[in-house]
């Protein structure tokens, strides 16, 4: 009888343990998405299509992005902030955009936005132009040292000038409030006031050719006792070129003249002899921006700063013209 009773109690446990739900398998989180290029879709905020340099950077952009295989929406901010931030509030909003890149017309005005887009899960990385604090909004900064920039800049002039009574320079500034213009002024001073020189002119020429011209033409107006130009892009020199030449004046010699970006009119203007040093901002920073942004999504730690590689050309180098035929912009 016992033994019937212990059976029927075995057999009784097993069907229940076998009614019993399986244990849920412990379950495995979610394998965890590994982004790649294919599946990324980055929205980037252009300044706008102000020059040569400009240019450039805008072909880095699509150009890699098609060779890379990912998304890229581009924005083209036409140089004015209230639509700059209005696209990124679009990207913000655009399910489709899993990361924000930037190149800030201005320093300041982010923090709200940024915020948004923090909240909103999407990383954003700066390109080309920093913006002030906020460090913690934004995963990195690629670009170049605009002040290191200014510091190559001052020091070139200085050496131009050597032996000059006068040390009289004029500068054509980039758009007021952007960290180009900032940063490239200050380090100009930091080095070219160590050899006394002067900076009696100074105002913006919003990085173009008529605007650098118009500014250099109402100066030699009012006074020629100039001896060197600093025009902080390319353009803004040429413009300067322009108005000494109608002035009267020989570009380069009467009056030295340094820029920044050695874009292919820098190089052509050197090996005209109208321009004497062009110091260089690099603006194929496009796969650096894609790399970050690829490593941000899929959680990798990056520097604040991603700097770009840059050089400085002299119209005296006498491998000038090879140079100048390997160059890509
Ligand atoms: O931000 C870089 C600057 O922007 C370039 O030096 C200038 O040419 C451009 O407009």
């Amino acid at each position: 009888m016992f033994k019937k009773i212990a059976f029927l109690i075995v057999i009784a446990t097993l069907v229940l343990a076998a009614c019993q739900p399986a244990a849920p398998a412990a379950t495995e989180p979610p394998a965890k998405k590994v982004w790649t290029y294919a599946d990324m879709t980055i929205g980037f905020l252009q300044t706008g299509s102000e020059g040569g340099w400009r240019a450039a950077n805008t072909a880095s952009f699509k150009e890699s992005a098609e060779q890379l295989g990912l998304n890229l929406k581009f924005y083209d901010s036409q140089n004015d902030l209230a639509k700059q931030v209005a696209g990124f509030q679009q990207f913000i909003a655009d399910p489709e955009v899993d990361v924000i890149a930037i190149s800030p017309l201005e320093v300041t005005g982010w923090e709200q936005v940024l915020k948004d887009a923090k909240a909103a899960g999407k990383p954003v990385i700066l390109s080309d132009r920093r913006i002030d604090g906020n460090e913690d909004l934004y995963v990195t900064f690629v670009g170049a040292d605009f002040v290191e920039e200014g510091r190559k800049a001052g020091t070139e002039m200085c050496k131009l000038l050597e032996g000059s009574e006068q040390k009289n320079v004029w500068e054509l500034v980039g758009n007021v409030g952007s960290s180009p213009a900032i940063d490239r002024g200050k380090g100009f001073r930091e080095t070219a006031e160590k050899c006394g020189i002067v900076v009696t002119n100074s105002q913006t020429g919003n990085w173009s050719i008529v605007e650098g011209k118009q500014v250099t033409e109402a100066w030699l107006k009012e006074s020629k006792d100039v001896q060197g130009i600093f025009g902080q892009n390319d353009e803004m020199a040429f413009g300067a070129i322009e108005a000494l030449k109608e002035a009267g004046l020989t570009p380069a010699v009467d009056v030295k003249i340094i820029s920044v970006d050695a874009t292919a009119g820098a190089f052509q203007a050197m090996l005209d002899g109208t321009l004497n040093v062009t110091v260089e901002c690099n603006p194929l920073i496009a796969p650096q921006v894609y790399e970050a942004a690829l490593a941000a999504l899929n959680g990798e730690s990056l520097p604040k700063w991603i700097p770009s590689i840059e050089g400085v050309f002299y119209s005296d180098d006498p491998t000038l013209k090879e140079i100048a035929a390997g160059r890509k912009y």
